[in-house]
């Protein structure tokens, strides 16, 4: 079993990658805990988890319209009725939502318990176990509450990918190909990402690239781990990205709808003169397109609602909107805070085109 180190200030924390699931039976033996686990995790690896007493058990809903303070209550009320208190060990099994929900929890119950985390979808293992954010979204409004918490420890066991549908495995893959392009060191090998990215949709090479992506994370938050000032740049892909996820009510999973965010961000910078047409037009074809593994339809994309997310996005700051693009061919990201309501809507009807919607 390899092991990754990370630090972090609120406490240091360690990923292990597994190539069992022994380490199931090791946290059998911890003596106060509860499972806070995917219901559809729970239901498909029952064999594995058959062990696990009934009053240690909470299942639920992993969706983004459960992601909210009102399911993190029903996780106080069962965690409040235990004997241990403070010295309980929360260990939560599932994916992104699970881990935001469980990580606001563990943060937050007497001002914080020990927190076990084992992601189960390639967009958890890859991407965002680690960096220490909690979210949960708040009336219509994504990730606008929570704090920075990291789990005490993380088990990576790619094996958990292969029951994924094609569309959430899919949405690993668009986090995947973010960190790649965000990778600091010039020039970038383009090609070296596609083929990279083909080797895992033939579901090769996953623990590898799982630890390539965790390793171009880890540079950022070792920076900046409370998201002042580099690590926004993370955001590359996400500040449509979040809108479309809006606008598609979550039909578009969130990897997807940032594969298509960075599309939109690229065009942004395209129409800027920031980036040369032949990486545009090379990154669409060759990373961008290909991996939009849903069919799309124009009402996914309500320009009104989308508008409104950007307006209501969490990083903007003045009256424009606030988008990350690329700089230049090397994907060399900026935040910038002045996309103009005009500049969005011809950005969105090139998108439009390009997704073949219009
Ligand atoms: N905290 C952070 O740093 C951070 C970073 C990126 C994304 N996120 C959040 O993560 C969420 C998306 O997470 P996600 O993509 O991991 O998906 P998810 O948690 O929404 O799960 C997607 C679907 O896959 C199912 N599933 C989970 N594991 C499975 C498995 N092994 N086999 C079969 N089905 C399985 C779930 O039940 C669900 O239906 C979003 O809410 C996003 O905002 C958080």
């Amino acid at each position: 079993m390899s092991k990754l180190e990370l630090n972090s200030n609120i406490h240091n924390y360690e990923v292990a990658f597994c190539d069992s699931f022994n380490f199931l039976d090791d946290l059998m033996n911890i003596e106060k805990k509860v499972f806070v686990i995917d219901k559809n995790v729970y239901k498909l690896y029952k064999e594995l988890f058959k062990n696990i007493r009934k009053d240690e058990l909470f299942l639920f809903d992993a969706i983004e319209e459960k992601k909210t303070l009102k399911t993190v209550e029903k996780i106080y009320k069962f965690l409040a009725t235990k004997d241990a208190k403070r010295n309980i060990t929360l260990i939560s099994i599932g994916g992104g939502i699970t881990q935001d929900v469980t990580g606001f929890v563990a943060s937050t119950l007497y001002r914080g318990i020990k927190w076990i985390f084992i992601p189960t979808t390639f967009l958890a293992q890859a991407d965002s176990c680690i960096g220490s954010k909690t979210s949960l979204n708040f009336e219509t409004y994504k990730n606008i509450l929570g704090g920075f918490y990291p789990p005490n420890k993380i088990f990576i066991q790619p094996d958990f990918l292969d029951t994924l549908s094609k569309k959430d495995y899919y949405s690993g893959i668009g986090e995947v190909i973010k960190f790649a392009l965000l990778k600091e060191s010039y020039p970038k090998d383009f090609n070296s990402i596609v083929n990279m990215v083909e080797q895992v949709k033939r579901k090769n090479d996953r623990l590898v690239t799982i630890k390539k992506t965790m390793q171009v994370k880890k540079i950022y938050i070792d920076e900046d781990e409370f998201d002042t000032g580099k690590r926004n740049l993370f955001n590359y892909g996400h500040c449509f990205g979040h809108a479309l996820e809006n606008s598609s009510h979550y039909e578009i999973p969130h990897g997807i709808a940032v594969i298509i965010g960075m599309i939109y961000a690229n065009i942004v910078a395209l129409n800027r003169s920031l980036i040369s047409k032949d990486i545009y037009k090379f990154l669409n074809k060759k990373l961008f397109l290909p991996n939009i593994p849903i069919k799309l339809n124009i009402k996914l994309f309500d320009e009104k609602i989308l508008l409104e997310s950007m307006k209501n996005d969490k990083k903007r700051v003045g009256k424009d909107l606030t988008i990350v693009i690329p700089t230049d061919d090397d994907i060399r990201a900026i935040k910038v805070d002045d996309l103009t309501f005009t500049e969005f809507s011809k950005s969105y009807n090139q998108l439009l085109k390009i997704l073949k919607l219009k």
